[in-house]
């Protein structure tokens, strides 16, 4: 692993922090009790702002901001072409605030800077275009019925919408949740993560700005039992829309079944597998073995954090994957020249280099890393670990870091096997030029996503989500619009007679 050197402190570019109250009906607002937490710098452990702690009757007035929006407001009552033009503007000042954006999601959760300005804001303004063209058109069905009946079905927005997001990606996520709901008409409250809730805070800002009406986005920042819960178990809460562990989603659907049965999509972890067969060019196979499980520092719920080899490429994969390992850089976020930031907080900190010590302790052959990177700050070295046994911790569980579990198989029927046995479901790599193991192995893995010779392919046009525990409903794409979406029937009988 090569480095850029220790972390410089004078490289730190803080941008001004304008926005640390929560939004509440078009208001930026104190906590009712007045609590306040700190957002943490992981290049150094550091306080960056002392944002608003809300709790649940922060949340209550944010329901009621947002209640009034949808029951009697003009958004949901506009045309869905005057939604889009709204939301186009929107677009517009997302991107013109890159640079300031880019930096406090660098700031917050640690991530590369000159990827976060060239990739992840403009791709939430793509985002946000694709979802404002998709205003006008979100049709329901003719129906022609039997007897003397005909009807159609109109697609109406589901009410008020609760997001909870995860700071993996604080951008990306909050505009994956919030632009189909918005297109549809719904209004909402979105919580951030408690790690990095300042570029929600910026995006509530520039929705009043683009003419977004009051009380159509609520933003309660605050932590997962308090406020988090609070929305889960909200009576006037219609749809929660969550992403984060599978532990929460269980503790989300609970709430949600005990409240008021509020519908629930739910978008949680993965161990996703990454399959190298024998055909595959040693090069391109590490390269994109190596990027599933370093990208975005392997917090990314998708990582290709298994990577199965066929046998007679494996030792050639591997030594490969040692060579690129080393000049993956490790360093300030803001360095154009740096790969990879530093983790997102202490605790998953600890946690990966917890993960890293099972897996020395359990017999796995650690290939490249192992180990913190620098002295300060949450750093961790890309740790590649070979001869790695399935049913070894680091197999099986969610690591959430630059870590990857490599083993070894013969044949494909036994590489479908290994691939599917976890509770996980979703996303899935091959790469292989054989047409037939290709279409083989992407109609046998039980994952949401199947990825043939890419890794992180993502596109707006194509929906994303889990099967099995990595969790239910779909973002990105137009199957996210029906996610906040009710189907409403409506029938009459074709001549002017009695019913039937
Ligand atoms: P988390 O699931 O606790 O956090 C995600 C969101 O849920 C945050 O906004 C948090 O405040 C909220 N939350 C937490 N407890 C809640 C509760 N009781 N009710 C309602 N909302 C609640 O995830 P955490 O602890 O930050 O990370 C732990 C692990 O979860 C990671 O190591 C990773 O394995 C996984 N994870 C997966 C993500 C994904 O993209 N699928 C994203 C973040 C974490
Ligand atoms: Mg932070």
């Amino acid at each position: 692993m090569a480095s850029n050197g220790s972390v410089n402190p004078s490289s730190m570019k803080i941008p001004e922090i304008k926005f640390t109250k929560l939004f509440i009906n078009g208001q930026f607002v104190d906590a009712i009790s007045g609590k306040t937490f700190e957002t943490i710098d992981p290049r150094n452990g550091e306080a960056v702002a002392k944002v608003a702690e809300g709790d649940k009757e922060d949340v209550d007035l944010a329901v009621k901001a947002a209640r009034q929006a949808f029951d009697h407001g003009p958004w949901p009552r506009m045309s869905g072409h005057a939604r889009g033009r709204i939301m186009l503007k929107l677009a517009e000042l997302v991107e013109q605030h890159a640079e300031e954006l880019a930096a406090l999601d660098t700031i917050d959760g640690g991530k590369l800077y000159s990827w976060g300005k060239t990739l992840d804001i403009p791709g939430a303004a793509s985002n946000i275009r694709y979802y404002a063209g998709a205003a006008d058109k979100i049709h329901g069905d003719t129906l022609k019925m039997s007897r003397d009946l005909q009807g159609y079905t109109l697609l109406e927005p589901v009410g008020v919408v609760g997001h909870i997001i995860p700071w993996n990606f604080p951008t990306n996520m909050f505009f994956m949740k919030v632009a189909p709901s918005l297109a549809v008409g719904c209004t909402m409250v979105v919580k951030p993560a408690e790690q990095t809730p300042l570029s929600a805070l910026f995006y509530a800002h520039l929705s009043k700005l683009a003419g977004i009406p009051d009380g159509v986005i609520n933003v309660i920042t605050g932590f997962g039992p308090t406020a988090g819960a609070a929305i889960a178990s909200h009576m006037d809460i219609d749809k929660l829309s969550f992403t984060g562990s599978t532990e929460v989603g269980r503790l989300v659907m609970q709430a949600a079944a005990t409240s008021n049965l509020k519908q629930v999509s739910l978008e949680l972890g993965g161990k996703s597998p990454v399959l190298i067969f024998d055909d595959a060019d040693v090069d391109v196979a590490a390269d994109l073995a190596l990027r599933g499980i370093v990208y975005n520092k392997g917090e990314i719920c998708v990582a290709g954090s298994r990577v199965f080899v066929q046998e007679g490429i494996h030792d050639a994969v591997v030594k490969k994957l040692a060579e690129k390992a080393k000049n993956w850089v490790v360093g300030d976020p803001f360095d154009p020249t740096v790969n990879q930031g530093p983790q997102v907080d202490k605790k998953q900190f600890d946690k990966i280099l917890s993960y890293i010590e099972h897996g020395k302790r359990e017999g796995a052959n650690l290939l490249c890393g192992g180990n913190r990177h620098g002295e300060k700050g949450y750093f961790i070295q890309p740790t590649i670990f070979t001869e790695v046994e399935d049913h070894m911790l680091i197999a099986r569980e969610e690591i959430f870091g630059p870590v990857m579990s490599l083993m070894k198989f013969k044949t494909i029927e036994e590489a479908i096997a290994r691939a599917n046995d976890t509770q996980y479901g979703l996303a899935a790599g091959i790469v292989t030029k054989n047409i037939d193991i290709a279409n083989t192995v992407s109609r046998s893995i039980r994952a949401g996503v199947i990825w043939i010779n890419c890794y992180f392919a993502f596109d707006l046009d194509c929906p994303y989500g889990g099967y099995k525990m990595s969790g239910f409903g779909r973002d990105l794409g137009m199957q996210a619009l029906y996610k906040y979406t009710h189907v409403k029937a409506v029938v009459t009988p074709i001549y002017n007679s009695p019913w039937l």
